[in-house]
């Protein structure tokens, strides 16, 4: 697959994810909750996970309502989580996808709220009433629960306020960074491969794909705050040395924390060619445009 190619899979995909999306976050909740939602939801973000639960699906030929809910309800926890992480008693940022952020715009409270709304409407498109194999429908609902919940991001976040100031080793750093953010991007690809058929040697290669892509991300979000300005990344650049927050590049240094990028890059390649499974292309080169990337 060429690179237009590639870019013309992930059009299409993002089309489809975009439309189910408006479709599923509300128009209308009340007192302007609705509103806060698809702020903080729709028209924006690089909509990394989606692809990856496509790409995972389709390497293992799988269910393709299931993997269009599971997508969007994987952003929907993703959405919630960076509308917490940017409020006052978390991070305090202003700028989200090059917007002020929710609660800047509609208040602390509202932000709160959309938030957990965001969260149970993600289990609520996972679970329609009818479309998909409620023993399909249990196993996407645990595999996103774990990676949401104490054990990943949640658990990880609070790790994170912990840790301001501290002198964290690179143990106990990889750690925070498994469960704030790989967590969420493990599940996307095991979601994606819950959706169709898959041996023991493919899942445990996705497995270990998704752990080597969701650590690296994390590393290079890290890497981003240092080298990237405010308007590329749409949110606020140096936060991270400003709020005197452990990171890769603060533990490693900017380079070591890039190469270490590389090599888990290189980890989740040779993931995708141990896992026996044909069409994974596009989550090879995802990995790469994890790593790649300027925003
Ligand atoms: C930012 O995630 C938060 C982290 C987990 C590092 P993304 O960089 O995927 O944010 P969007 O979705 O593109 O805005
Ligand atoms: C956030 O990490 C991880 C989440 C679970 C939201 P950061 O706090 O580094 O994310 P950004 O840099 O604000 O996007
Ligand atoms: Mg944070
Ligand atoms: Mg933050
Ligand atoms: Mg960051």
């Amino acid at each position: 697959m060429n690179k237009r190619e590639f870019d013309a899979w992930i059009d299409s995909r993002l089309v489809a994810v975009e439309a189910a999306l408006q479709q599923w976050v509300p128009n209308s909740a009340p007192a302007g909750l609705g509103d806060a939602m698809r702020y903080g939801v729709l028209d924006g973000g690089k909509r990394l996970r989606p692809l990856l639960v496509m790409a995972a699906a389709e390497a293992t030929d799988g269910h393709r309502e299931a993997a269009l809910r599971a997508s969007c309800a994987v952003e929907l926890i993703h959405a919630y989580s960076l509308v917490h992480d940017d409020m006052p008693c978390m991070d305090n940022d202003v700028l989200r996808r090059g917007k002020p952020t929710v609660h800047v715009k509609f208040g602390e409270a509202q932000a709160m709220l959309a938030g957990d709304a965001m969260q149970a409407l993600a289990f609520e498109v996972l679970t329609p009433d009818d479309g998909m194999p409620p023993a399909l429908q249990a196993r996407l609902c645990g595999l996103l629960a774990r990676a949401a919940g104490h054990a990943g991001m949640a658990g990880g976040q609070a790790i994170d306020l912990a840790s301001v100031g501290l002198p964290l080793d690179e143990s106990s750093l990889r750690d925070m960074h498994h469960r704030k953010t790989a967590a969420l991007l493990r599940a996307s690809v095991l979601m994606g491969a819950a959706c169709g058929e898959l041996d023991r040697a493919g899942l445990a290669g996705l497995e270990r794909y998704g752990e080597a892509i969701g650590l690296a991300f994390q590393v290079v979000d890290d890497v981003l705050d240092v080298t990237q300005a405010s308007e590329t990344l749409g949110k606020t650049a140096g936060k991270d040395v400003g709020a005197n927050k452990p990171t890769y590049v603060s533990v490693l240094g900017l380079e070591a924390a890039m190469r270490h990028a590389l090599e888990l890059r290189d980890t989740a390649h040779a993931a995708l060619s141990d896992s026996g499974l044909a069409n994974t292309e596009c989550l090879r080169l995802l990995a790469d445009k994890v790593v790649e990337r300027d925003s």
